[in-house]
């Protein structure tokens, strides 16, 4: 097979949720229909347990678990699916924002009982400044949820999407019968099975056929002909350039846990989801099909075992083929790097790769070279864009404790700041450095493993932060002017970005109006 064929045949994608409206369980019924496990229950949720939410140790393990599943690859109908996981816990956000940055496309799960929820908006944010292409699986609808019409215009309104129902639902709850493919015309028959693999579509081309009032009695029939009449009034033809440019969500109604849909939505998936795409560097578009191999790390797995202080550096394979042993080009540290080990993950294996194409994920063992962010190539400069970090919201200062112990501290943190624990930002008075998270428990995490793993001590001692905002201007004058003015609010992050620290909504907002030449961005790429 050749590059461009190997390109043709993959997706790679990822699937977002708020916790519990059903992500693992999507996933996993979609493993079956790969073949790529044999039973229900086999994968592990990345979720975690209820009783150990505060108690990260517990999640850290947890966490190890779920590394076996960050990726999971899977064959259906001649299509590799690169699925990968987004960690459910809020606190590992940035760990799904940067995933993101690694995927083609994305599966939106949502529960019909709780409608579009918090974490669902934050994420599609992130969808959107990539205008990645989603396709929304309405989930639960054996449950009493809420009505169909409603669910759409939520998800327009709160995800700032136009949607476009391919399948449509008869009734829910305890009469739920099924749901009809707008799409296809069939119909698919609603019968609970927790485990069975279910998947008889009747063909239904025209919906006055009294075959349907057999199937699900005359008054949800009627229901459904009015309903489809309506639908097909109000919404447009579905145009999938709409959906790959991310204008348009497609959406289908099912029930994961009875594996409901799955099939109508994963079959829409390969017909219509994108393949491979290109990727911008700092200097130009990086096509797939370029012969050159080149990727990205976008995640960085620490092994919490100080015997065995290696991490998996999680690489997107952009361009080329990728291959093992072979010598690239570490673009940040301008040095060759081999790695003998890469990794392929396979639902719950992981075995040696030999190579890769582009919309593969390789993971690679590395002692400590790699961070988040670096482009590998076979000798061309140029680092990929696109993998942001965003305003952190919780920050505290960073108190040494142990005088003699400053330079672990400073390797500890930077590299714990290179796998992405958390943000470093380095006040430029006094150097003081404040450490900012999306979640709580990360401080947790970096106190336990500078003390295990570099021998320092510290403390966090709270700051009262909003916002950082990364700063820039056209006017190089007005910028310098406004770091001098706002000096004791400026700190560098580990880029050496400049970055404003906005002590509240109100007083950001004055500042913004009081310097409308300076640029305020809640990402540090724009
Ligand atoms: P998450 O990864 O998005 O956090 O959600 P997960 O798949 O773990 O699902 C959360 C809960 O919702 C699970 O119940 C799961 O069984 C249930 N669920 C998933 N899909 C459906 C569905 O179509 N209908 C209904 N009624 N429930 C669904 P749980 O009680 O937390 O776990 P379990 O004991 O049932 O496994």
């Amino acid at each position: 097979m050749n590059l461009q064929e190997q390109i043709a045949k993959r997706r790679t994608f990822g699937i977002i949720s708020h916790p519990d409206a059903g992500k693992t369980t999507l996933t996993e019924k979609l493993l079956l229909f790969g073949g790529a496990i044999k039973t229900a229950g086999a994968v592990k949720s990345n979720k975690i347990d209820t009783h150990a939410k505060s108690d990260w140790m517990e999640i850290e393990k947890q966490r190890g678990i779920s590394v076996a599943t960050s990726v999971m690859g899977f064959e259906y109908k001649d299509i590799k699916i690169n699925l990968l996981d987004t960690p459910g816990h809020q606190d590992f956000a940035e760990d799904t924002y940067r995933t993101l940055t690694a995927v083609d496309s994305v599966i939106m799960v949502i529960d019909c009982v709780k409608g579009v929820e918090i974490q669902t908006e934050k994420l599609m944010e992130v969808c959107r400044m990539r205008n990645t292409p989603v396709i929304c699986f309405i989930n639960k609808l054996d449950r009493e949820g809420q009505d169909p019409y409603d669910l759409l215009d939520e998800v327009e309104e709160k995800l700032n999407i136009k949607v476009r129902p391919l399948s449509w639902p008869i009734s829910m709850g305890k009469t739920f019968k099924g749901v009809y493919n707008l799409y296809e015309k069939s119909l698919t028959l609603f019968q609970a099975s927790r485990r069975q693999v279910l998947d008889e579509q009747i063909q239904i081309k025209d919906l006055n056929d009294p075959k349907l009032d057999q199937l699900v009695g005359k008054s949800y029939a009627d229901q459904l002909r009015e309903d489809v009449e309506l639908i097909e009034g109000v919404y447009p033809d579905f145009d999938v350039n709409d959906y790959l440019e991310g204008k348009v969500a497609p959406v289908f109604f099912g029930s994961a846990v009875n594996n409901f849909g799955v099939r109508e939505l994963l079959d829409t998936f390969i017909r219509i989801a994108p393949k491979p795409k290109s990727r911008q560097t700092e200097e130009r578009e990086v096509k797939p099909e370029e012969d050159k191999f080149s990727g990205f790390v976008f995640k960085i797995h620490a092994n919490m075992d100080p015997k065995h202080r290696n991490r998996i550096a999680f690489i997107r394979v952009c361009s080329g083929t990728f291959e093992r042993n072979k010598p690239y080009l570490h673009v940040r540290n301008n040095k060759p790097i081999r790695f003998s080990n890469a990794t392929a993950f396979m639902a719950q294996d992981k075995e040696i790769l030999d190579e890769a194409f582009p919309g593969d994920i390789v993971g690679l063992y590395d002692t400590g070279n790699l961070k988040i962010g670096d482009t590998l190539t076979e000798g061309e400069q140029g680092t990929f864009k696109g993998i942001p970090s965003f305003s952190p919201e919780i920050f505290k200062e960073v108190i040494n404790k142990d005088a003699m112990k400053t330079k672990q501290l400073e390797k500890g943190l930077n590299q714990l700041m290179e796998e992405g624990v958390a943000q470093l930002f380095t006040f430029e008075v006094g150097s003081r450095k404040v450490v900012g998270t999306v979640g709580v428990l990360q401080f947790e995490v970096i106190q336990f493993r500078l003390k295990a793993e570099y021998n320092a001590s510290c403390e966090f001692s709270p700051m009262n932060f909003y916002k950082a905002c990364w700063i820039a201007s056209k006017d190089k004058k007005q910028l310098d002017e406004f770091v001098r003015s706002k000096y004791r609010h400026i700190a560098r992050d580990k880029d050496g970005k400049l970055v404003f620290m906005a002590e509240s909504k109100a007083w950001l907002q004055m500042v913004q109006d009081n310097y409308p030449e300076i640029e305020f961005h809640f990402t540090s790429e724009f």
